[in-house]
C-alpha cells in the first residue's frame, strides 16, 4: 500500500506568537505540495494565531502536549477540546523530552494516546532509545516495550490513523543522524511489531516517521526507504530548509 507522507515540524519551545506568523509566512510557498501531509506542532500559545496563519493553506496544525482531563483543576495543563475547538489535528505524544525532563511515563502515554483518539486528535507517538541502549545493543527490545506499553488498549481502527515517530534520542539536536540504514531497521521493526499486536493490514496502513537531525541535505535518502514514511523534524522545521524537506 502506499502510504501518504507525512512532513511534521516539531517547534518545541521556539517562536513568539509574532515569531510564529512570521515564520508561517516565510515557509508559505516553500511548502507547498498536495502528495505530503504538511503538519507544524507548535506551542500552545502560538496555535490560535498559527492556524490563522495557515489559513487557505495545505499545512495542518499540531500541539505538543495536552493532558487527559477536559477541564479542571490541573494548573499550567491545556485540554483535548480546547485544542480541537482552536483547529489542531494532531498532538505529539510520548516525545523524549516529555519522558525525560517531564517525567511522563508509558502509563500516561498510553492514556493519552487513548484520549487523543477518543477526542479526534491524531497522535504522534514518539519512541527511541538512549545512546547507551544503542550502545548496549537492547535498543530493539527497549522500542518493542514501549510500543506494546503506550499501545496497550487501543484498537487496530485507531492505530490505522496514527503515526509512530522513531526518534533515536542519541540523534536529536546533536546533528548526528541515524543512518538511513540504521533509520530503516528500527521503522521496519516497529511496522512488525504493529502486524504482531493488530494484523497485517494495520501494520501496512500506520505511518512511521524518522525524527532526529533530519536536514534538508539528508532528508531524500531517509525518505527512500520503504518503512519510512516521514518525518518528526526539530531544529530544521524552524528555516527555510523546512520546504527542502517536504518537498525530498
Ligand atoms: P532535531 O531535528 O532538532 O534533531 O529534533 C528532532 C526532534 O526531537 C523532533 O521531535
Amino acid at each position: 500500500m502506499a502510504r501518504r507522507r507525512i512532513i511534521a515540524g516539531n517547534w518545541k519551545m521556539n517562536k513568539t506568537p509574532a515569531e510564529a506568523v512570521e515564520l508561517c509566512n516565510t515557509l508559505k510557498d516553500l511548502v507547498k505540495n498536495d502528495n505530503v501531509d504538511v503538519v507544524y506542532c507548535v506551542p500552545a500559545i502560538d496555535i490560535v494565531p498559527v492556524v490563522e496563519a495557515v489559513k487557505g493553506t495545505n499545512v495542518k496544525v499540531g500541539a505538543e502536549n495536552f493532558y487527559i482531563e477536559d477541564k479542571g483543576a490541573f494548573t499550567g495543563e491545556i485540554s483535548a477540546p480546547m485544542l480541537k475547538e482552536a483547529g489542531v489535528e494532531y498532538i505529539i505524544i510520548g516525545h523524549s523530552e516529555r519522558r525525560d525532563i517531564f517525567g511522563e511515563n508509558d502509563i500516561l502515554i498510553n492514556a493519552k494516546v487513548k484520549k487523543a483518539f477518543a477526542s479526534g486528535l491524531k497522535p504522534i507517538l514518539c519512541c527511541g532509545e538512549s545512546l547507551a541502549l544503542r550502545k548496549a545493543g537492547t535498543y530493539k527490545e527497549w522500542i518493542a516495550r514501549q510500543i506494546k506499553w503506550d499501545l496497550d488498549g487501543v484498537t487496530a481502527d485507531q492505530v490505522k490513523n496514527l503515526v509512530i515517530a522513531y526518534e533515536p534520542i542519541w540523534a536529536i539536536g546533536t546533528g548526528e543522524t541515524a543512518t538511513s540504514d540504521q533509520a530503516e531497521e528500527v521503522c521496519k521493526m516497529i511496522r512488525e511489531i504493529i502486524g504482531q499486536m493488530y494484523d497485517a493490514a494495520t501494520a501496512d496502513a500506520v505511518r512511521i516517521q524518522y525524527g532526529g537531525s533530519m536536514n534538508a541535505g539528508n532528508a531524500a535518502e531517509l525518505l527512500s526507504k520503504d518503512n519510512i514514511d516521514g518525518g518528526l523534524i526539530g531544529g530544521a522545521s524552524l528555516k527555510p530548509d523546512f520546504g527542502q524537506i517536504v518537498n525530498a
